[in-house]
């Protein structure tokens, strides 16, 4: 016997349980499996929000379209606990994702968050003083135990479904299961699917808004982008469409680069006055680009650049003198978040009456710039060597 159409879950409702139940049983899963793993913990996050603007959706569609009454051959007993143990669900369907982001946003590790691989996802706001303390622990608790109070939930639940399709008389499964099989569906009317889904989007619309008001506005990109060094004191224009600050290392062994977008140089050069010449530098470290947008998140954070409070890293280069190999080599000066770091840089140089053509590298250690010293002071993730070539041509100033 087909149950009548009035006594089904909408289309919507249906496809939404099954959509959360499989994700939530893969997440479980995941959680209990993405030790070590970045991309793991990544996707864990990434489909944990999902989860959280599912089930926003899914109470907001419950509250416009109730479920349909449970059969009457229910005992009141049975009937309370399976409204308790929904009443369940959906309180851990919301406060799992949420204790997992209040786990993340309270590490000591401030591990950024980029949903599929795309979105940059915040921290939860005014939990900057909570990082590594009893909050966190307590947070790591609750997300665990709470894994384990939905799988007994489950274990209820799927016992419930079960015995009410198996023994009473009008079975519980098939309100619950879309209209495959031959078997009709012919689905209650639906109602809210703006108030559902539009509020689900509203309410990210709204965290989403809180990274993009924090984030520096676009500035242009390229040399001369930072404005900050003067015009006047070089004698060398460097040519913005053909010259590049790169960086190179190696993530988990694979290697990785990018480059800096923005960046700014006043070069007073004189091979005959080497002693009298000098390179200022300036890089917003907040423009370094990987082409993976979890890299260039974390290259922001506060752990590594700390690009809210330090936009601008300095470099000077000073002591210019020529190898016997045809180069120069100088002295760069960097001052990263504050803190002096020197090291030699090589390069080559040719001028051709009025252009230059230069090109030099050098290496840099992450723990000398206290760069991700907390999370991965070893360089077991990511290396602590990191190669900087800067190439490109300059013209002479008039
Ligand atoms: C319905 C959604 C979620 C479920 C069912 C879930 C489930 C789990 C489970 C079973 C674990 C393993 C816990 C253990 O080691 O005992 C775990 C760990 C973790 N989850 Fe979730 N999670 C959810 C959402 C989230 C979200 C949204 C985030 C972050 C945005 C998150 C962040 C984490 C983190 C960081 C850990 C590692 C905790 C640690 O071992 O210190 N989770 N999760
Ligand atoms: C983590 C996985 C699951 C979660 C979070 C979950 C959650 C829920 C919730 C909250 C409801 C109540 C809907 C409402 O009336 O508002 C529900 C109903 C239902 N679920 Fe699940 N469910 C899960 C897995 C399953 C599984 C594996 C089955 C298969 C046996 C199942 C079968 C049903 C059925 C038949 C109903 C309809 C019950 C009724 O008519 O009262 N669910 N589920």
């Amino acid at each position: 016997m087909h149950a009548p159409s009035s006594n089904r879950y909408t289309v919507v409702a249906i496809l939404l349980h099954w959509a959360i139940a499989a994700l939530i049983l893969f997440m479980i899963w995941l959680g209990w499996n993405m030790e070590d793993n970045e991309a793991r913990f990544q996707l864990h996050k990434s489909i944990g929000i999902a989860i959280l603007f599912l089930s926003v959706a899914r109470v907001l569609w419950r509250w416009r379209n109730p479920p349909p009454p449970l059969p009457d051959d229910m005992t009141p007993w049975e009937k309370r606990l399976s409204h308790g143990v929904h009443m369940g669900f959906y309180f851990l369907m919301i406060a799992l994702p949420l204790l997992g982001w209040l786990l993340v946003s309270t590490s000591r590790f401030q591990v950024s968050t980029v949903l599929f691989g795309t979105v940059s996802w915040p921290h939860l706001p005014f939990t900057e003083g909570l990082r590594g303390g009893v909050v966190h622990e307590v947070t790591e608790f609750l997300h665990s135990k709470g894994a384990w109070v939905l799988i007994i939930l489950l274990g209820l639940h799927v016992a419930g479904a079960i015995k009410h399709e198996v023994a009473a008389e009008q079975g519980v499964f098939k309100r619950m299961i879309p209209g495959l099989f031959g078997r009709p569906h012919s689905p209650p009317p639906a109602q809210g699917y703006a108030i559902a889904f539009g509020g689900a989007v509203l309410l990210f619309a709204i965290i989403a808004a809180v990274p993009l008001m924090k984030s520096a506005p676009p500035a242009p990109n390229g040399p001369g982008a930072t404005g900050a060094v003067s015009e006047e004191a070089g004698n060398w224009d460097i040519d913005t469409e053909t010259s590049e600050i790169a960086f190179s290392g190696t993530y988990q062994g694979k290697p990785f680069s990018g480059t800096f977008g923005r960046w700014d140089a006043t070069v007073l050069f004189d091979p005959e006055d080497l002693e009298g010449s000098t390179v200022a530098v300036e890089v917003q470290p907040g423009s370094a680009s990987t082409g993976t947008k979890l890299y260039d998140d974390t290259l922001q954070s506060g752990e590594w650049f700390d690009t809210n409070t330090f936009p601008v890293v300095k470099v000077s280069l000073i002591n210019f003198e020529a190898s016997p190999e045809g180069g120069y080599t100088a002295k760069a000066s960097l001052l990263v978040k504050e803190q002096a770091v020197n090291v030699p840089f090589d390069f080559s140089l040719i001028i051709d009456s009025d252009t230059a053509t230069f090109e030099g590298t050098t290496t840099l250690s992450r723990a000398a710039m206290n760069l991700g010293q907390q999370s991965d002071p070893g360089g077991d993730w990511v290396a602590d060597e990191v190669t900087v070539t800067v190439k490109g041509t300059a013209t002479r100033k008039e």
